[in-house]
């Protein structure tokens, strides 16, 4: 017999993606799908995912067949909930639609009453799925605070119905900051009180991811450095405490990359395709930005990159600081990115302080990050914390050397140099300030200026497997464990 995994996620690509849990969500349930079809019946996993049915997703060319209805209960009402399924090459998609799941409201909304009410229907919906398909679950598989409630949910329905009875669950956890606070109204309205469990801290009580965790049979961080950190006040979020009662049932799988989107040797969006046999031929794509920004067109001058999110988390103030430092070394500096406007109007004075070196592009383009990851030469990701990161995989790939803060995934993806380069790949620094970012740049430039070390670094990053294929089969031996 297969194993039945139910994958709970809010978004996933290529349906909607707003952020790195749409790659996640997009590439792993596929991934474990191809890797397992072929194989004997109690090797295969048969896979589903659900997604709220989103306006974004009604847009777009998918046409989901119309399946049925069945009701979601809160306390004073039925809810229908509409089930619509996509084949995704093999793999069924559900896709969940009803009244809070509203006609044209974003993914996430401003409000977190609005999409608490979402969130918490979509996730009882999820738990109603498998009676209405008749279909039993080995494995509920959740994601993050939106689906967090599904796993709280499971242990506090009252019968059970024969297709969840011998359910385990396994809640990944991407970024355990976002607790979904504002949920509480809803999750009351649903039949869902606060928990009585003293493991928890009481603020986090009612609150749906610390609700999921506590009852998941395994949680997973995106890294495995992550899931240590989540155990230090610094990281913790409060929780430190308590997720130390999970012991062994926390434990870390670093997320893989969408190597067929990101490969520099078949990638049209850049001017000059590569790989690591023709490395030289990189340098056009240098040159190429160079003259598409009206830079200084010179091989020598190190060019840094830093594509992102403009959010404190990313910490890109500590990089638009940290260059300061080194005014009277040659280097230029392309910036891209948006969000919090008071880091965009840094970004913006950078370049009004050195108009002849720095450029900052607001906004979001999903092209000019391709040329980027291709033609600068050292990549910059300053993040606070960061529980996996993927821009770090994509520059290694594409041999842009990044230098990046030492938290989460990127101390697990990438190999400090200290002193000889042996196999390493990037420079790592320690504390998230401005001056010791400076510290690394500089040491990094030192590199830089030996063109054979600098390109024994970026072969040894580009040559780094970092496929989803090793990770997906780590969840499935976490689904084969949980099932023993
Ligand atoms: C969150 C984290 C990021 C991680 C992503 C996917 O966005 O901030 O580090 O890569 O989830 O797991």
């Amino acid at each position: 017999m297969s194993i039945h995994v139910l994958f709970l996620a809010a978004e996933a690509e290529p349906f909607v993606k707003i952020g790195g849990l749409g790659d996640v969500a997009g590439a792993l349930p596929d991934t474990i799908y191809h890797l397992t079809k072929n194989l004997p019946p109690d090797e295969k996993v048969d896979m589903r995912v659900v997604l709220p049915y989103h306006f974004a997703i009604k847009q777009k060319e998918f046409k989901p067949k119309h399946l049925g209805q069945f009701n979601v209960h809160s306390n004073d009402r039925a809810f229908p909930c509409q089930v619509y399924e996509y084949d995704k090459d093999g793999m069924p998609i559900y896709f969940l639609d009803g009244e809070p799941i509203d006609e044209k409201s974003p993914v996430y909304s401003q409000d977190p009453i609005h999409d608490g009410y979402k969130f918490v229907f979509f996730s009882l919906a999820a738990l109603g799925l498998p009676e209405f398909l008749d279909w039993r679950v080995d494995v509920l598989h959740g994601n993050d605070w939106h689906t967090a409630t599904a796993i709280y949910a499971l242990n506090h329905l009252e019968s059970l119905p024969n297709t969840l009875k011998e359910t385990k669950t396994l809640h990944t956890l991407h970024n355990l900051p976002y607790m979904g606070v504002g949920v509480q109204q809803a999750l009351t309205d649903f039949g869902l009180p606060p928990t009585k469990d003293k493991s928890l801290p009481e603020w986090a009580r009612h609150l749906p991811l610390p609700l999921g965790l506590l009852y998941a049979d395994m949680i997973i961080a995106v890294s495995p450095n992550y899931a240590k950190e989540v155990l230090t006040p610094e990281f913790g979020c409060g929780l430190s405490e308590f997720l130390k009662t999970k012991g062994a049932a926390l434990d870390g799988i670093v997320n893989g990359l969408d190597t067929d989107v990101w490969n520099p040797e078949t990638d049209e969006m850049i001017a000059q395709k590569f790989s690591s046999h023709t490395l030289s031929l990189r340098m056009d794509n240098k040159r190429a930005l160079q003259q598409k920004f009206d830079l200084l067109v010179n091989d020598d001058i190190p060019l840094l990159t830093l594509i992102s999110r403009m959010d404190p988390q990313k910490g890109i103030d500590i990089v638009l600081k940290g260059l300061s430092y080194w005014a009277d070394l040659p280097w230029q500096a392309i910036l891209l990115g948006t969000g919090n406007p008071v880091v965009e109007e840094m970004a913006r004075q950078l370049q009004e302080v050195y108009p002849d070196r720095v450029r900052s592009v607001i906004d979001f383009n999903g092209k000019l990050a391709h040329q980027l990851y291709a033609g600068a030469d050292i990549f910059m990701m300053p993040s606070r914390y960061e529980p996996c990161g993927l821009s770090q995989m994509i520059s290694m790939r594409y041999g842009c050397v990044p230098i990046a803060r030492a938290t989460g995934g990127l101390v697990d993806t990438i190999e400090h140099i200290s002193h000889k380069v042996n196999g390493g790949t990037g420079f790592l620094f320690d504390e998230p300030y401005p001056s010791v970012f400076a510290v690394t740049l500089k040491r990094a430039l030192k590199h830089y200026a030996n063109k054979e070390t600098w390109k024994k670094i970026q072969l040894n990053g580009m040559k780094i497997d970092f496929s989803w294929e090793n990770s997906a089969q780590k969840y499935i031996d976490v689904y084969k464990a949980l099932l023993n």
